[in-house]
Parts: structure tokens; C-alpha cells; sequence
């Protein structure tokens, strides 16, 4: 190091050392911080496996969104992310490509993700009509179309009634996916968008032959709320109270334990995308070492926010959260 840089670090010291105070009331109490048994983390970790498929980390892109200029653009940046740092990531609805093929190229991301896990998505509503329309040759043509690995279902009731234009769901969402899982070759993932599920419904999903459960956890982006704030106000203060009901991914976590232990052999879906409110890779590393199954931890608006800026603000943010729970692996153990 040179002489100048070291005294420069050093006025640094001295000059933020009081500003950078922290008070014990705000340790964070989830993990033991172990120093000595490890060195900095190597730059290449061994690979998680998701569908068969090699995430060099536990990471994956939540489903978000399809259908407009921007929504192109946001696309194309995730999936490239997806590809260069090898991790997996599920579409938003692709409900606009079910039938016309007009909007498919806001869809087609196959080559820029490469290997990666790369889900198709679509809501229970529309999954409910081809189904009991026995219509299930649609989504595997759709599969095909943007050669996706499988389907993510978004499964959505409070959005879609506080929603103006909102579906009516008919049937209940598990007989749904029974039929569908019947009928269809490709791996399914059921997931919520922001509300999360209570015990009964993760029991239910345990007991199915999914791929994977995303929980898409109470606690962070809401659209109970984002559709209220589309609406009057009267709507607005009628309703504003369903935005605060749901699950967080730590609540979700303790159900989903008790579930795995209480189903034993039971348990059919052995794998899990903790997400929704998911601040961090703290967060993500916390969660994914409480839960008794194969787990990645998941975030939408966090990528959003640098995917609709720039590929590389995303490249940067995505690069942070590895280095942090590549950190975090070395360093915490999970009380
Ligand atoms: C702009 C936006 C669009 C979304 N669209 C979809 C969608 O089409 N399908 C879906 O399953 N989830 C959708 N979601 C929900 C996310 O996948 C995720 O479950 C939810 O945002 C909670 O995660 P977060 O707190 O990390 O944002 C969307 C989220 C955002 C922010």
C-alpha cells in the first residue's frame, strides 16, 4: 500500500469513528458470528442444485412481469443476470402469450439464461379455465414456445377481488393443481405474490408431486395494496385492512417445519423458494438454514428496482448480495 492511502484510511478513521456508532439494542441477534475458522470466501462455492439444474448460489429472480416496452427491457436484464451469475429465475404471468404470439418476444429469454432453471408463469384463474376446459395441451405449447423449464403458478385470490378488473376463481386452487399435475409432464411451482399462505394450504402443497413451493411471504411488496391504490378512495379506505393479512417467510418457515415433520414420508414437494419480504442475503442465508428443506431464497422488487435502471446497476446489486452470503457462509452460524 502507499504511504498516502494508508494516512488518507487513517483520517478517515478518525474522522467517521464517531458517526459510526452502533448501540447493542441493535445487534442481530439470529446468528453467532465465528471469525476464526474460516478464511475469506473463495471466489468459485459449490453449486446448489434446483431442478437438476447448477445454481452457483441459492438465489432466484421472482416472477414479475411481460407485455409492455419496459417490461422488456426489465426482462432482458434479469434474464442476462440470471445467465452470467448462474442462478434461476421464473417470468411473470405470460397470460398474453397463451393464445397470440404478439408479445413473445418479451418472453423469449432461453439463450440469454442458458442452462439456468427459467420458469414460466400463470395465474390460478387462467390455469383453472384450461384445466376444467381440459384444455392443459396450451400450457405445455406455451412451455414449448419459450422453451421454460416448467410452470410457476401464482395463486392470488385477495388480488384478484380487490382487483376492478380481477378473475373469479370457481374451484379451489389445490383441485386445480391436482388436475393439472395429472395431466401435465413438466415441473410445477405454486406460489402466492405477496400475501403468503397459512398452514392448511402449505400442507396441502407439501402433499402435492410439485416441483417447488415459492411462499412469496407476507412483508414486502403487497398487491392487496397495489390494487387498492389503483382504486377510489372510498374502495381504498373500505379495504385497506386485507393488505395487512398474510404470512412472513420466517412465519412460513415455522409452519413448513412442523408440516415436513407431521408428513414424514408424506411430503411430496422437496424443495422451496423462501421469498417475499426478503430484505437481504441475510435475510435469504438466515431463512434457508431455519428451513428443514432443499432451499433458495427469492426477491422480486429488489431486482426490479435496478433491472428497470440498468443491466449494470443489476449486475452490481446482484454481485453484492453474492458477496454477502458467500460472507455470511464463512462467518455466521444460524442460532
Ligand atoms: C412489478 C411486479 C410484478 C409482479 N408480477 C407477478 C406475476 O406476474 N406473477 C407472479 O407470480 N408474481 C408476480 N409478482 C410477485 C412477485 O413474484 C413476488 O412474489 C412479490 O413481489 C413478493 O416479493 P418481494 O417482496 O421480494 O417483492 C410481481 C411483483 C412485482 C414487484
Amino acid at each position: 500500500l502507499k504511504k498516502e492511502e494508508t494516512s488518507s484510511r487513517k483520517k478517515d478513521h478518525i474522522e467517521l469513528a464517531l458517526e459510526a456508532q452502533i448501540s447493542s439494542s441493535q445487534t442481530d441477534d439470529r446468528f453467532y458470528y465465528e471469525p476464526i475458522m474460516s478464511g475469506h470466501p473463495r471466489s468459485h462455492p459449490a453449486p446448489t442444485q434446483f431442478f437438476g439444474k447448477a445454481l452457483s448460489y441459492p438465489i432466484w429472480i421472482s416472477s414479475m412481469t411481460g407485455g409492455t416496452k419496459e417490461a422488456f427491457k426489465i426482462n432482458t436484464n434479469l434474464a442476462r443476470a440470471c445467465g452470467e451469475f448462474k442462478l434461476g429465475m421464473g417470468l411473470g404471468s405470460c397470460r398474453i402469450i397463451l393464445d397470440d404470439d404478439h408479445y413473445l418476444n418479451d418472453f423469449q429469454f432461453r439463450k440469454l439464461v442458458g442452462d439456468q432453471p427459467f420458469f414460466a408463469n400463470l395465474g390460478i384463474a387462467q390455469v383453472e379455465k384450461l384445466v376444467w376446459a381440459k384444455q392443459v395441451d396450451k400450457i405445455k405449447k406455451l412451455i414449448d414456445k419459450i422453451d421454460a423449464d416448467g410452470l410457476i403458478v401464482h395463486i392470488n385470490p385477495v388480488q384478484e377481488w380487490l382487483q376492478p378488473e380481477g378473475d373469479h376463481i370457481e374451484h379451489s386452487p389445490v383441485e386445480t393443481l391436482e388436475r393439472l399435475l395429472n395431466k401435465f409432464d413438466f415441473p410445477v411451482i405454486a406460489k402466492e405474490v405477496g400475501q403468503g399462505m397459512g398452514p392448511e394450504s402449505l400442507k396441502q402443497l407439501f402433499s402435492l408431486p410439485l416441483g417447488a413451493i415459492e411462499f412469496a411471504a407476507h412483508g414486502g411488496t403487497n398487491f392487496a395494496k397495489l390494487e387498492l391504490l389503483r382504486s377510489n378512495d372510498m374502495h381504498q379506505n373500505n379495504f385497506n385492512d386485507l393488505a395487512f393479512i398474510g404470512h412472513t417467510a420466517e412465519e412460513m418457515v415455522h409452519f413448513s417445519n412442523q408440516i415436513i415433520n407431521d408428513l414424514g414420508k408424506k411430503v411430496s414437494c422437496n424443495q422451496v423458494i423462501i421469498s417475499g419480504g426478503i430484505k437481504s442475503f441475510l435475510d435469504g442465508y438466515y431463512l434457508i438454514h431455519k428451513l428443514n428443506s432443499h432451499a433458495l431464497y427469492g426477491q422480486a422488487s429488489a431486482f426490479l428496482k435496478y433491472a428497470a435502471s440498468s443491466y449494470e446497476e443489476l449486475a452490481a446489486y446482484t454481485s453484492s448480495q453474492i458477496k454477502g452470503y458467500q460472507l455470511a457462509s464463512h462467518f455466521l452460524k444460524v442460532k
